[in-house]
């Protein structure tokens, strides 16, 4: 596996160890900025499947850092394809909402067109070509506002700000679903089972699914039931009241989709495999982090 020291890798160290032998790879026996050292280590290391879960996930800095983040997620990903399709192994890749342009207000179907609106979505798409492309038995799952008990996200930001400020000023016109790191551990983990861990039988199930929270909400939305949940748990705790803003009073280096959110039934009716409700998430994380 890649990025086990990211939110979703360090879940996958748990979710994955009953299937088998597992190797994560630190950073420095395998830099995924370099085709290289991807390609040395799987010829080395010889998996039966790659859960490939390590990105260039900073999506503002990827603006003035194109060329790394390409190199990460979309070269990389080609290489993880190529050397896995010379092995018989398969893989199992994260992706983003961010591949799409955030139009409209339905959630996103795999096969709607996408429109990447910053490079970190340039790349990540870039990703998901070069795997499909090499033949690989790949199995690509577009998330979005991935969270989780430690970590740097959304989640653990608005819950030490809430404390310290008065007021929160949030974006509420971006939709979409935050999705437990965990969860998307899980499924990983479901999904090789679901195949008899069987990389033949990967093959079969190739391609792009979408696998978010069940639910919507928005950034404000998120941190409003954040906070409310922290409020529950302490209620003396005097904490910050939620004001949702439109995202032009929040500009950034990467412009988001307004429109994040992802239908998820092609990973029921394949897998049968739901995406837990965010809002049953949610309380679970802040179990682990009390
Ligand atoms: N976070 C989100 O909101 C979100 C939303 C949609 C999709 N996704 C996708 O979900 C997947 C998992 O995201 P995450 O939130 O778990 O990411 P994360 O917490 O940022 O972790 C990224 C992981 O990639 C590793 N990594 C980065 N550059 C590397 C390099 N050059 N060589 C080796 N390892 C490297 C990091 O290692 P270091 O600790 O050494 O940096 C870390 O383990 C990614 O594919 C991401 O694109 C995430």
């Amino acid at each position: 596996m890649t990025g086990a020291s990211g939110q979703v890798g360090g879940e996958l160290l748990t979710t994955l160890s009953p299937l088998g032998t597992v190797i994560a790879p630190s950073r420095a026996e395998m830099d995924l900025a370099s085709a290289a050292s991807v390609r040395a280590f799987i010829r080395q290391s010889k998996p039966d499947w790659i859960v490939s879960a390590g990105a260039y996930t900073a999506v503002d800095k990827a603006e003035s850092e194109p060329e790394l983040a390409y190199a990460i997620n979309a070269e990389a990903a080609g290489v993880i394809g190529e050397e896995t399709k010379a092995l018989g192994a398969a893989v199992i890749h994260y992706s983003t909402d961010y591949v799409f342009n955030g139009s409209g207000t339905t959630p996103w179907v795999e096969t709607d067109p996408t429109g990447p609106l910053g490079v970190y979505g340039a790349s990540k798409l870039a990703g998901e070509q070069a795997l499909l492309s090499s033949g690989a038995a790949a199995m690509i799952f577009r998330t979005s506002w991935v969270y989780g008990a430690t970590g740097k996200n959304f989640l653990r930001t608005i819950l030490r700000l809430a404390r310290e400020r008065e007021e929160l000023r949030i974006v509420n016109d971006q939709h979409g679903a935050p999705t437990w790191s965990r969860d998307l551990a899980r499924m990983a983990a479901y999904v090789i089972g679901a195949c008899g861990g069987s990389p033949e039988n990967a093959a079969t199930f190739a391609g792009v699914y979408h696998a978010a929270g069940s639910g919507e909400t928005t950034w404000a939305g998120f941190a409003a039931e954040a906070i409310r949940m922290l409020q529950q748990r302490e209620p003396e705790a005097k904490l910050a009241r939620v004001t949702g803003i439109p995202t032009v009073e929040y500009p950034t280096p990467a412009a988001r989709p307004a429109n994040s959110r992802l239908n998820c039934a092609k990973l029921a009716t394949v897998f049968g495999w739901e995406m837990p409700e965010w809002r049953d998430s949610l309380p679970r994380v802040f179990d682990e982090m009390s």
